[in-house]
Parts: structure tokens; C-alpha cells; sequence
């Protein structure tokens, strides 16, 4: 590794908030009643199956509202702080664990589990607690129209230039807590590094993308992340007293 990085991009997923005691959606964990992801996250869902829907993203919103983040969140926010470069964090995670921990600017590519909104009038609100299919929009009245304000799979990501726009700044690019698995955040690592950035994985287990990094580390978020933190840290505190 070099020693003071212009730019850091984290790229975290579901393993990252595994030890908070959220579920993941793949490998050992995922179900809920036996309900799969992808069988709730989809448009047909939100038109046919808005009972099943809802249910399933209210219980993931009362679980995210329950849980704390742990150690990875934790050294993730301490590293924004101390780097002396910048270090952004994208997210495919609906939890707000990130901003739990006190990071700052997180990019939310697959929304948050604590948005809904209308599609008749577009606007997005706050949840407090459970939403129902059959809700009135608080904004415009009408009901039938609110949905969880995420992406379903098939719909564009949430701040994709946004996120475009980290990828071609970054010198040094972390995959922590994903699977590898989903596009386009899986591509994101083949992306970092055609524009010139190393990449790493910080996973438990070996990401189905792991041809795009240059280095994958195994183990899990909470002892590996503040870990690479600690080694950046002290990398470019070794770097600035020899300057
Ligand atoms: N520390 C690090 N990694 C972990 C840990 C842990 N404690 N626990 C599990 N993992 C790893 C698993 O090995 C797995 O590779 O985290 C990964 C989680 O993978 P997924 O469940 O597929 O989560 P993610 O990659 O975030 O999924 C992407 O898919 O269904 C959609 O919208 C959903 O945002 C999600 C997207």
C-alpha cells in the first residue's frame, strides 16, 4: 500500500452490519419466514404482493431501528474523521448504522429503510414505524400510492452519478461486507480499478467478484476493518513525519 491515499472509497454491504445482529441476504442467514429478497424487491411485488412487501421491509425497519453499530461502523467513522485524505463511503446497506456511528456524506444507493414515498405525488417522508400499502400520503392525501423507498432490483440505483463520480477519484477502493453478486454495486470494484485504484475486499467469505481486486482479505467486518483502519492511519502518519 502507499502511503497517504488522495481518495478512499468503502463499498459496504450486509456483512458489514452482520455483527449489529442484522441478517445478511445471502449465505448463512437472509430468510425471513422463508422469504427470500428477491422475491419481495421486485416491481411485481410492489404491484401484486404489497401486503407481503410492506411486511417484510417494516420488519427489516423495526430490526435496523433496534440495532447499533458495531466496530466496523465505528472505525469507518473514526477514519473519516482522522485521514488525512478523503474517504467516502457508498452503501448498499437500508440501515442507517453508518450515520448511527457518526459518518458523514453516506451515499445510500439502494435507499433507506426509514424513506417511503408517494408515487402520486413523489414526495419522500420520514418512516417512524410500520407502513401499510393502504396508507394516505401525509403530503398529498391520496392512498394506495406510498412504497419503501428503495431500489428494487431492475431499478436504476439511487445516486448513480454520484457514485460514478467516487469511482473515478478514487486511488483506493474497499469492498467490506458484500457479496459480490448484485449489480451494478458489484461492478463498481472492476470500475475503481480500470480508473487506476487499488482494490481490496474485507469479507467473511470469498466475494463472487473477486477477479476485480487486487487483494481479499477473509474475516469478519468488526476485526478487519478496524484493523486496515488502524494500517492506514499509521501508514500516513509515517508518510507526514517524513515530509
Ligand atoms: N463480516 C464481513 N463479511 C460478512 C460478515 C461479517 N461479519 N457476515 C457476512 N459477511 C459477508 C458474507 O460472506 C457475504 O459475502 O457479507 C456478504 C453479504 O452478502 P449479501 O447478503 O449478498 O449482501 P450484499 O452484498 O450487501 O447484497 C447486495 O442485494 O438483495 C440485495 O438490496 C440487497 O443491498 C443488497 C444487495
Amino acid at each position: 500500500m502507499k502511503k497517504i491515499y488522495h481518495h478512499i472509497v468503502f463499498l459496504t454491504g450486509a456483512g458489514f452490519s452482520a455483527e449489529s445482529g442484522l441478517a445478511t441476504f445471502r449465505g448463512n442467514g437472509g430468510l425471513w419466514n422463508g422469504c427470500k429478497v428477491e422475491d419481495v424487491a421486485t416491481k411485481e411485488a410492489l404491484a401484486n404482493n404489497r401486503n407481503k412487501m410492506f411486511d417484510f421491509y417494516n420488519h427489516l425497519r423495526r430490526e435496523a431501528a433496534a440495532a447499533e453499530p458495531n466496530a466496523a461502523h465505528l472505525a469507518l467513522a473514526e477514519l473519516q474523521k482522522k485521514y488525512p485524505g478523503e474517504v467516502s463511503i457508498i452503501t448498499q446497506n437500508l440501515d442507517m448504522l453508518h450515520e448511527k456511528a457518526k459518518s458523514q456524506n453516506v451515499v445510500h444507493i439502494h435507499g433507506q429503510i426509514n424513506q417511503f414515498r408517494c408515487l402520486n405525488c413523489n414526495n419522500v417522508q420520514t418512516a417512524r414505524g410500520d407502513i401499510f400499502p393502504d396508507m394516505p400520503c401525509p403530503c398529498c392525501g391520496v392512498r394506495g400510492y406510498i412504497r419503501p423507498n428503495i431500489v428494487l432490483f431492475g431499478e436504476p440505483l439511487f445516486f448513480q452519478q454520484q457514485a460514478a463520480l467516487l469511482l473515478k477519484s478514487a486511488d483506493l477502493f474497499v469492498a467490506a461486507g458484500t457479496s459480490g453478486e448484485i449489480y451494478p454495486a458489484a461492478g463498481f470494484a472492476g470500475e475503481a480499478k480500470e480508473n487506476g485504484a487499488l482494490t481490496v475486499a474485507l469479507n467473511l467469505t470469498i466475494p463472487k467478484n473477486h477477479l476485480c481486486f487486487r487483494t481479499v482479505v477473509l474475516g469478519k467486518a468488526g476485526d478487519n476493518v478496524p484493523k486496515f483502519a488502524e494500517k492506514l492511519l499509521a501508514l500516513a502518519d509515517i508518510a507526514r513525519r517524513r515530509r
